[in-house]
């Protein structure tokens, strides 16, 4: 009895630790804080759940616990030291499939393995969570793996459009809601077995039918459907700590997903349906003109001559790692008395945040750090503009073909500028796959190479500019 006791009270302040991490992970300030509350979170939550069981469990129970406890925090730290930033939306995407792996395997066992003491109404509640459970858990763990093969490039990110797709998630939607019923009113396997075959290829469908430029909001919508997850495995166990948790992850997930779609002007409810009601988008594979490329020594001039400056940095950007001689960059322009500011696209790169994080890493500060909203108004008055790696993110395809697959999606409205260098090295088309009208336009001319090398490059070529203009000073003296 004192064990529990201890236990329930470790988890209201696991549970308090879990609010303080999210309220922390909300600020770039306070994230490391944010992480560590987590962290300390978890393992309250650990070891009060270890202390729960271990009154039920033997000796080789509890080393069973330990062993899996040690395999599984050592693949977490193995994988978490590994991963490239630009890694992480994969990573993510497949603990997501973990967590629904282990809800549905919770529901399964809640089958296998009834409480006996349950009876009437009670057996019927626990009926309906063990399905509801395997239900999420199924369809969050195919999910998971179709949004893990898609962002690592490992399938193609275009959307599956399987005739009448619709009324085929909608069907499973209904059957879902029928077998539950016939389950409730008399468990069997094979209803089980039905709900958890519908629910993974609903779950892969879902998410394949989504197209690349909607999968920021998909891996956050996997985390809300893995929060949900493991609320329903916390009702099955009669976990409070589960729920909680379950609980603050579906609502946060659900509240970011919400935060994106609006950012990117796309419909939730669409989104989360798997595309319904987007209209089909064709691929813009059409003729665009010529483009036009420049050197590092031409940029570094026109650089010296700008007034302004607006670097529009995107997922190039974090693969190159160029954010260090990019923060040089605009250091070095700004003591020139050039105007430098970054405009920031709330999906560029590959995770909320990607580009803030990368700036932040390479000290630069945080007043020249102006979200899209804030800068979109200022192109038209900035004398070169710096894409930097970034390509959907910037394409004026968004906002004046209405039947591009971004069509909607607020972009950087960066082509208003008097001239644009792009930095990338080929014309091949951004994550959403569709071709950039921005590479093609009178005032855009194409930097090709690694973003790192080529921003070196430029520094080499303002010092280079610089230099003559020392030595004659030098000189007279
Ligand atoms: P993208 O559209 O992904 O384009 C990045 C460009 O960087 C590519 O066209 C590529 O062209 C270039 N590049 C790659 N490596 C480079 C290197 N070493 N040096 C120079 N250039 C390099 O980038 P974006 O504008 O940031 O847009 C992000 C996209 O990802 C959006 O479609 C968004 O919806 C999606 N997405 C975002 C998230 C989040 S939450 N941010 C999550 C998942 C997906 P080359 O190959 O020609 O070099």
């Amino acid at each position: 009895m004192t064990t529990v006791t201890a236990s329930e009270a470790a988890y209201v302040v696991a549970a308090l630790l879990f609010i303080l991490s999210l309220a922390g992970l909300s600020q770039h300030r306070t994230s490391r804080s944010g992480v560590v509350w987590g962290i300390a979170g978890m393992v309250v939550a650990l070891a009060a759940t270890v202390g729960l069981a271990s009154k039920d469990i033997t000796a080789t129970g509890l080393v069973l616990i330990a062993v899996a406890t040690v395999i599984g925090a050592g693949i977490g730290l193995w994988r978490a030291r590994v991963v490239e930033m630009t890694g992480m939306p994969e990573l993510i995407a497949i603990m997501h499939s973990l967590v629904g792996l282990a809800a549905a395997f919770v529901g399964w066992n809640g089958y296998l393995d009834v409480d006996a003491e349950l009876s009437g109404s009670l057996l019927g509640i626990h009926h309906a969570e063990v399905f509801i459970g395997v239900f999420i858990g199924a369809v969050t763990f195919t999910g998971s793996v179709v949004a893990y093969l898609k962002l690592s490039a490992r399938i193609d990110s275009r959307p599956l459009t399987l005739p009448g797709k619709h009324v085929l998630n909608i069907g499973a939607l209904v059957a879902f809601v029928g077998l539950t019923i016939a389950f409730v009113a008399r468990p069997n396997l094979g209803l089980l077995i039905a709900v958890t075959v519908i629910a993974l290829a609903l779950g892969a469908h879902l998410v394949a039918s989504i197209g690349g430029g909607d999968m920021p909001v998909v891996v956050s919508m996997l985390n809300s459907y893995s929060g949900w997850a493991a609320a329903a495995s916390g009702f099955l166990l009669a976990n409070n700590l589960l729920i909680v948790t379950g609980a603050l992850v579906g609502s946060s997930g659900a509240y970011l997903s919400y935060i994106m779609c609006k950012a990117m002007n796309r419909s939730f409810i669409s989104v989360i349906a798997g595309g319904f009601g987007t209209p089909a988008a064709v691929a813009d594979d059409g003729e665009h003109g010529e483009h036009r490329e420049i050197s590092a020594e031409e940029t570094a001039e026109l650089l010296r001559d700008a007034s302004s400056v607006i670097i529009t940095p995107g997922y190039g950007m974090a693969v190159a790692q160029a954010q260090y001689p990019v923060a040089e960059l605009a250091r070095k322009l700004r003591e020139r008395g050039v105007e430098v500011r970054f405009g920031i696209h709330p999906v560029a790169g590959r995770l909320p945040g990607h580009m803030n994080v990368l700036l932040a890493e390479a000290n630069v500060p945080y007043d020249i750090v102006l979200e899209m909203d804030e800068i979109n108004d200022d192109f038209a008055d900035t004398s070169v503009v710096l894409v930097i790696g970034a390509n959907d993110t910037v394409n004026p395809a968004a906002t004046d073909n209405p039947a591009s697959p971004i069509a909607g999606m607020p972009v950087l409205h960066v082509w208003e500028a008097a001239s644009v260098v792009v930095f990338k090295r080929s014309m091949a088309a951004g994550y959403a796959g569709v071709q950039n009208p921005l590479f093609f336009r009178e005032n855009s001319q194409m930097l090709f190479g690694d973003a790192k090398q080529r921003v070196e490059d430029i520094l080499r070529g303002l010092d280079a500019l610089d230099t003559p203009v020392k030595e004659m000073a030098a000189t007279t003296r």
